[in-house]
């Protein structure tokens, strides 16, 4: 192919003049080459995007939506049923009536029947983390009543059940992670290793997504357990043990999650030391907007990746570790006072630090500016990173911010009241 580079038309376009100085081209035979190139680039990468999950994902997942809305998806199963027609990838109405069916019936409650029940919060980290695996304050708040676990009798084997998760496993062969690993775990630790039983739980947030929902489950079957068998566990003990299953899910665990799991309070958390964890007494809630990216992070990989950048660079890791707890310490301020300009511009730069960790991705970036421009004070990552959720303060635009958030195929997570604590404590 060749192109023009010399003539009376290019000289007079500067446009022209620019890009063949750019270019650095020294033929119209080269110019028509790096053209060529460059178009076959553009060409593969929309195939790319269009084949993988790029433009596919926020497509299918809008297409869903439409789907279950067509279909009569009840308002507060339609996060679920999206979800499970892309996981199976069958989007259709009668899919979603299927799949509603299957919720349904899995949740009818057996009655009277539950040997035992448990419940436990799972958390937004509002500021702090990862530098809180590295001895710094943090800022977490519950998310009340996030799962609750009933345990019914069985003849035949031990199952675990999450409905919301598609989750339906027997107890077998040692699973190495996962919510059976913890449950393994469990039995073990209470010697329950002779009892069989049904252990039903109604998880209100999704699996691996920064939300506390891999300690709120290891606290609710513990509960669950202890009011079925009476073993006489108290806060303390239950607490200890979720910290072992922490161990499963996240490798070196702050022992953040697992602390307001069991308390459901919102908390200043330090790892050690003799104010470990401060109880926070909030006047009113927050108005935070938290949204799920729909990706899947794990905890244990993000740890790890910090720990490896960490010992490559201790020093500058600690002055980062060092600004984001002064960071925690200054916003629980900020929260106690009603402070939201405050706040979110402390949550804004903590988001900064955290991407300087390299624990954000594209899709969580894009989340955070979807937010910012919505309205929101402040928006950051919230939990591990590497997938997951955003959390975003939005004074007055907490329906501009979620609206903007699910309408680009995010999933706000909604219908709980992210409550303060009882007193500050030692
Ligand atoms: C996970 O919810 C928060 C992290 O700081 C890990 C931890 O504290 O265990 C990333």
């Amino acid at each position: 192919v060749r192109m023009g580079t010399v003539g009376g038309s290019v000289k007079a376009n500067p446009a022209a003049a620019a890009g063949l100085c750019i270019a650095a081209v020294s033929s119209s035979q080269e110019l028509g080459e790096l053209m060529t190139a460059v178009g076959l680039a553009q060409n593969l990468a929309a195939l790319k995007a269009l084949a993988t999950d790029g433009i596919q994902r926020g497509h299918m997942r809008l297409h869903a939506r439409s789907v279950a809305l067509a279909a009569d998806v009840p308002r507060h199963l339609q996060d679920r049923v999206v979800r499970s027609m892309i996981d199976s990838e069958r989007i259709s109405e009668s899919k979603a009536r299927q799949i509603v069916a299957e919720i349904e019936s899995a949740q009818r409650d057996p009655g009277d029947t539950a040997l035992g029940r448990g419940s436990a919060s799972g958390k937004v980290i509002l500021l702090g983390e990862h530098a809180v695996v590295y001895g710094r304050p943090a800022v977490a708040l519950p998310l009340p009543e996030a799962i609750s676990a009933s345990l019914y009798a069985s003849s035949s084997g031990t199952t675990l059940r999450i409905p919301s998760w598609n989750l339906e496993q027997e107890l077998g062969q040692d699973a190495a992670d996962g919510a059976m690993a913890l449950l393994q775990l469990v039995i073990r630790h209470l010697g329950l290793e002779s009892q069989r039983f049904l252990m039903h739980v109604d998880a209100r947030i999704p699996p691996a997504a920064g939300l506390g929902a891999s300690a709120a489950l290891a606290v609710a079957m513990i509960r669950a357990l202890d009011s079925a068998y009476s073993l006489g566990m108290n806060d303390k003990t239950v607490n200890d043990l979720a910290f072992e299953c922490e161990t499963i899910s996240h490798g070196t665990p702050s022992g953040i999650d697992n602390s307001v799991a069991v308390s459901g309070k919102a908390m200043v958390f330090r790892r050690k030391g003799p104010r470990r964890i401060r109880e926070l007494s909030l006047d009113r809630l927050p108005p935070l907007v938290i949204a799920w990216s729909g990706t899947r992070g794990s905890t244990r990989q993000q740890v790890e990746a910090v720990r490896e950048r960490w010992l490559k660079a201790k020093a500058a890791h600690e002055r980062i570790f060092d600004e984001i707890g002064q960071i925690s310490l200054e916003g629980a301020r900020a929260l106690g006072k009603g402070d939201d300009a405050r706040l979110g511009s402390l949550m804004n730069i903590a988001h900064g630090l955290l991407n300087a960790l390299q624990v954000s991705t594209p899709l969580i970036e894009e989340m955070v500016d979807i937010a910012r421009s919505g309205g929101a004070a402040g928006a950051k990552l919230t939990g591990a990173g590497g997938g997951g959720s955003i959390v975003a303060l939005c004074p007055g635009t907490t329906e501009e911010v979620s609206g903007a958030l699910s309408a680009a195929g995010f999933e706000v997570i909604s219908g709980f009241a992210v409550t303060g604590g009882r007193d500050e404590q030692g």
